[in-house]
């Protein structure tokens, strides 16, 4: 997830908008082990380059359900998430690494409840709120494939659409 409309850096290994990879249910992990650990560590590289706070394993090719994220306080993985709970609502401009130079005013749900592993393998319990909240719900949505742009209305949606396909034409 991408919170600001900032310029794109060095972000080519980054899949975007169109790619199948992006419209696939991720599979779950079934081992944490150094290969997995060390495309954490690829992927939080990737992010930062690009100026994101959240990046999962399909952004890169990897259909494999975990991602990583820096809210300012270093690197964390959360692998196999699951949202538990879910309550209120809340509004965000949302942008995503892989439809770079667009937000999008978004509602979803303000607090959340998730469990899943560490890069350590232990159990992990998040309550999170707003920015937090609205991270992990942005990355749980890219492991089942689903962007961002399918959180807008139709009509949006639609309108957003032909934007991205008429500035990507040049
Ligand atoms: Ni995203």
């Amino acid at each position: 997830m991408k919170t600001t409309n900032t310029e794109q850096a060095g972000s080519l290994d980054i899949r975007l908008l169109g790619d199948p990879v992006l419209n696939s249910k991720a599979g779950e992990v079934e081992a944490i082990d150094d290969r997995l650990v060390k495309l954490a560590a690829t992927m939080y590289d990737v992010m930062k380059e690009a100026r994101g706070i959240g990046l999962t394993a399909p952004q890169i090719g990897v259909s494999k359900r975990f991602f990583v994220y820096d809210l300012g306080d270093g690197l964390k993985t959360i692998i196999n998430p699951e949202i538990k709970e879910s309550s209120g609502e809340w509004q965000f401009d949302e942008g995503c690494l892989s439809v770079p130079g667009y937000t999008f005013n978004i509602t979803r749900p303000k607090e959340i409840f998730v469990k899943g592993l560490d890069i350590d393998g232990n159990p992990v319990e998040v309550e999170a709120d707003e920015l937090f909240s609205r991270l992990i719900q942005h990355e749980v949505d890219h492991l089942d494939g689903v962007l961002l742009l399918e959180r807008l209305d139709e009509d949006k949606r639609r309108k957003a659409l032909a934007e991205i396909r008429k500035a990507s034409e040049f």
